[in-house]
């Protein structure tokens, strides 16, 4: 049974999915026609995944992992949000692409999952989940052990440097660090926000002035935190890149959009680090 911050922030995603979803055009139209919702940072650090089974942890509505699929992968996404889940599972029959969608607090999730013998030779997640691991050690542990032998487990998230900036730039936050709590009054509509940048299918005006009336609860670590993790897990780190820029979202002042749905920062704003990837590997030998 999860704790009571998880169900509670497991309400404030069945709040929000739906102002989401309205703020994307016909998805599985989108979907099998071949359309895609993935980003190069993401395919170039999962590699080849024709084949492989992949586990999308925290896979929200459900349309990544449907391009995954797509490209042929044998795909299970797992979430917290039933409602989340709920659209996954009706994009999957919609759009003709097949997947397994479990709903489930991802750390019960990996427990179940490694005592009933699944494997997977790729583990992927992304764009805002390190904000909702309550345990970092305890999440790298699970993929470790989900991961067949010479399995990659690849992030790709918000960079906790931009974290200590307000939405006009200004410097202003402690960096975060030790999965401090960061309480909110809900999940916001950040697909709205992002007028497009998060709806590839097409922008729909959708719901206006989305108000949350469900708060949550955000954990706030650094990227050494998270690397560490890994590594305490015995996972290899293959690759770790910083990008100066955001893919799809919209999370400061005055950005400018770039192709393939790519913000950057104002000229009069100096780089820095918006987002991070990495690539680690479990050993081939063994379990
Ligand atoms: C920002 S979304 C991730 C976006 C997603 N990668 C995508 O491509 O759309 C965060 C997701 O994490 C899920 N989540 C939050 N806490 C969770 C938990 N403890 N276990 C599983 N999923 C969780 C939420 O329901 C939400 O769908």
């Amino acid at each position: 049974m999860p704790d009571p911050i998880t169900e509670q922030n497991r309400r404030s995603w069945n709040a929000v999915v739906p102002a989401h979803i309205s703020h994307r055009a016909d998805e599985a139209a989108f979907l099998r026609n071949g359309g895609s919702t993935l980003f190069p940072e993401e395919i170039a650090l999962l590699g080849e995944i024709r084949g492989c089974r992949l586990l999308h942890l925290l896979c929200n509505t459900g349309a990544d992992s449907l391009s995954l699929a797509a490209r042929g992968a044998v795909v299970t996404g797992v979430d917290l949000s039933d409602a989340a889940i709920a659209y996954a599972r009706a994009l999957s029959a919609a759009s003709g692409i097949p997947a397994t969608f479990a709903q489930a607090d991802v750390y019960e999730y990996l427990a179940a999952a490694r005592a009933d013998g699944y494997r997977f030779e790729r583990i992927y997640a992304g764009y805002g989940v390190i904000c909702w691991l309550r345990d970092l050690r305890a999440f790298a542990a699970g993929v470790a052990g989900l991961l067949a032998p010479g399995g990659r487990f690849v992030l790709i998230e918000f960079h906790p440097a931009s974290n200590m900036f307000t939405a006009d730039w200004r410097l202003a936050y402690d960096y975060p660090r030790g999965g401090n709590r960061l309480e909110l009054p809900g999940v916001g509509d950040y697909v709205g926000a992002a007028a497009g940048g998060l709806s590839p299918s097409g922008f729909l005006p959708g719901v206006r002035e989305f108000t949350n009336p469900e708060p949550c609860t955000l954990y706030r670590w650094g990227i050494g935190e998270v690397v560490t993790a890994l590594a305490q897990a015995e996972l290899r780190l293959r690759e770790l890149h910083e990008y100066c820029y955001v893919n799809g979202e919209r999370p400061f002042e005055r950005m400018t959009p770039a192709p393939g749905r790519r913000m950057l920062p104002p000229p009069d704003v100096p780089a820095i680090p918006l987002m991070y990837g990495l690539a680690v590997e479990k050993d081939g030998d063994d379990e």
